[in-house]
């Protein structure tokens, strides 16, 4: 049984969103929302609507911003995360722990960027990659 579902988004931590967002809008002809802050999450993002998925593009706000050692070590900005959509996000969990996987923080679902229960998992685990969990 397959536990993954849709790609929810790809996410890109960037220095400066704004020019970040104007090379989505204006080179590639994108879709762009506006900036929106997420104060609990320590970034501000900005939405790119594709057809088949979205990009996100994350820029740090406040003292401890999660994405701020990331940006250190890739001051151009550069991929932090893929974000996988599944039906039951605590049936997910379950099954990755199960099967050695790595929940960061507390290992409870926190409410993402947009309103729904997320969980991270370590990179180590999955091909060095950031994964988001999202309750579709
Ligand atoms: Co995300």
């Amino acid at each position: 049984m397959p536990m993954i579902g849709r790609l929810n988004h790809v996410a890109i931590a960037v220095p400066d969103i704004a020019a970040a967002a104007k090379v989505y809008e204006e080179t590639l002809g994108a879709k762009v929302s506006e900036q929106v802050p997420q104060p609990d999450h320590g970034v501000t993002t900005v939405f790119v609507e594709l057809p088949n998925t979205k990009i996100e593009l994350l820029e740090p706000l406040g003292e401890d911003s999660p994405i701020a050692a990331f940006l250190e070590r890739n001051k151009t900005g550069g991929m932090h995360h893929v974000c996988y959509e599944v039906e039951d996000i605590i049936a997910a969990r379950d099954h990755l722990v199960a099967n050695g996987g790595r929940v960061l923080g507390s290992g409870e679902p926190k409410i993402g960027a947009h309103g729904k229960p997320v969980l991270f998992l370590h990179p180590k685990d999955f091909c060095g990659t950031l994964v988001e969990l999202e309750q579709a």
